[in-house]
């Protein structure tokens, strides 16, 4: 199938809807902006939180590994729009992330891998790639800790703005990022033409 994304907004959307196209999947961006100087409080207190449970702290890529593993285990549960894609990676694809700048945190206990949280920087933005917990650590606020962590390490180095985003049915996820801060900026809809079986 080949889906069309667009804004939820964008004015083209009713009148592709009229013509026969099926909304296949709806998703949202999210942003946390920061102000200056970043007041870090909400997220030192999320870390906090998480480390009642586990090690909250960066990643290396000695650890690609235990995060593609992570990833695997985790995969089914991830809702999939054609705007919200999740690709398996092995190790050496994580690894080659992670040499390529990609930056990840994670909960460790007692040497298991228990929640991560990808995210690529660039100047004064960065964006989550993923962010995954394992079933048996879920609710513990380790989500919200791995991704409370990146941005106090992130906004000591410049950054300002986050970005994030998923599938609309992905009420965990969406409630998380809110737990953490973000604030849903943009709403997109996948679109199937009719001649995919309309
Ligand atoms: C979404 C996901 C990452 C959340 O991880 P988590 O560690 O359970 O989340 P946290 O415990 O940090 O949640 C923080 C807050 O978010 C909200 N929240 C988290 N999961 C929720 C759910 N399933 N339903 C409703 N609210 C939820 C709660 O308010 C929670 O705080 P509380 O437990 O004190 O009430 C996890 O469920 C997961 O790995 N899912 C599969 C992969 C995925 O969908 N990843 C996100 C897309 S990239």
């Amino acid at each position: 199938m080949t889906a069309t994304v667009l804004r939820a907004d964008d004015a083209r959307a009713p009148t592709l809807l009229t013509g026969g196209w099926r909304v296949v999947g709806e998703s949202w961006g999210a942003r946390l902006r920061l102000d200056e100087p970043p007041d870090l409080a909400r997220f030192e207190r999320l870390v906090e939180r998480a480390r009642r449970t586990a090690e909250i702290r960066e990643l290396h890529v000695t650890e690609a590994a235990a995060i593609a593993t992570l990833e695997a285990d985790t995969h089914a549960d991830f809702p999939v729009t054609p705007a919200t894609p999740h690709h398996l990676r092995d190790a050496a694809a994580t690894a080659a992330l992670l040499r390529a700048g990609f930056r990840a945190f994670g909960a460790v206990l007692q040497g298991r891998l228990l929640a991560v949280t990808i995210v690529r920087a660039e100047g004064e933005s960065a964006e989550t790639d993923v962010t995954a917990v394992t079933r048996d650590a879920r609710r513990q606020g380790l989500a919200a800790g791995v991704k409370a962590a990146s941005v106090l390490v992130l906004a000591a180095e410049g950054v300002r703005t986050f970005g994030t985003g998923g599938a609309a049915i992905n009420a965990g996820s969406l409630a998380m990022n809110r737990a953490v801060g973000y604030t849903v900026e943009e709403r997109w809809l996948s679109l199937a033409p009719p001649a995919d079986g309309a």
